[in-house]
């Protein structure tokens, strides 16, 4: 498999497709069991979720319903910076969440969704994160349930991950080489 160049930075292959697909069975089969009779709402990130949405849903056989969302965060008075939920469009109110994500690096945006999503009055929260970089974490997370892959501290395109917009659409994640 080539490396594949975007502006300065080069990347090799770090996770192929098929690789991605059979953890992504897996983590249907433990969701199916754990929400079986929950009626859960899937709440995807956008824009990185796409493609780890789309096949993970794939792999759930339970009755749900799904949502997609951006955070958005604009500057607040003296509390700080206010984040919110946009594009939710039902009412989350009492019903059982997993918030769908492409990666947790801080964590920071996802303390901001989890938030966020808690003055919505859910009843319950849990995260599936395709890929997550535990020595990045700057928070603990009780509820993240489901996660791809652990990652070192590296950056990576594809399969929904991009670098300046670009190569979201490749099927297999690519890391980037440090330079030496
Ligand atoms: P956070 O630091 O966990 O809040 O992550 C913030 C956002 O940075 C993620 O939702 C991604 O959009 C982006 N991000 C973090 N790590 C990577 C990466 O390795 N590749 C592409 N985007 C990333
Ligand atoms: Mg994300």
């Amino acid at each position: 498999m080539k490396n594949i160049f975007i502006d300065d930075l080069e990347f090799e292959l770090m996770i192929d497709y098929e690789q991605i697909q059979k953890r992504i069975r897996l983590i249907g089969i433990d969701i199916n069991l754990k929400y079986e009779d929950k009626h859960p709402v899937f709440v995807g990130v956008l824009n990185g979720c796409f493609m780890f949405m789309a096949d993970l849903m794939k792999q759930v056989h339970i009755p749900c319903e799904m949502s997609f969302v951006k955070l958005a965060s604009y500057s607040g008075t003296d509390q700080g910076d206010i984040h919110e939920l946009i594009g939710v469009g039902m009412s989350l109110e009492g019903r059982h969440v997993v918030i769908v994500e492409d990666v947790v690096d801080s964590g920071r945006s996802l303390v901001h969704t989890i938030e966020a999503l808690e003055r919505l009055g859910v009843a319950s929260i849990s995260v599936a994160t395709l890929l997550l970089k535990p020595e990045c974490l700057l928070y603990s997370f009780d509820n993240i349930m489901y996660v791809g892959f652990e990652i070192e501290k590296e950056f990576v395109v594809g399969y929904g991950l991009d670098y300046n917009g670009q190569c979201r659409n490749l099927q297999n994640i690519y890391k980037n080489i440090p330079r030496t």
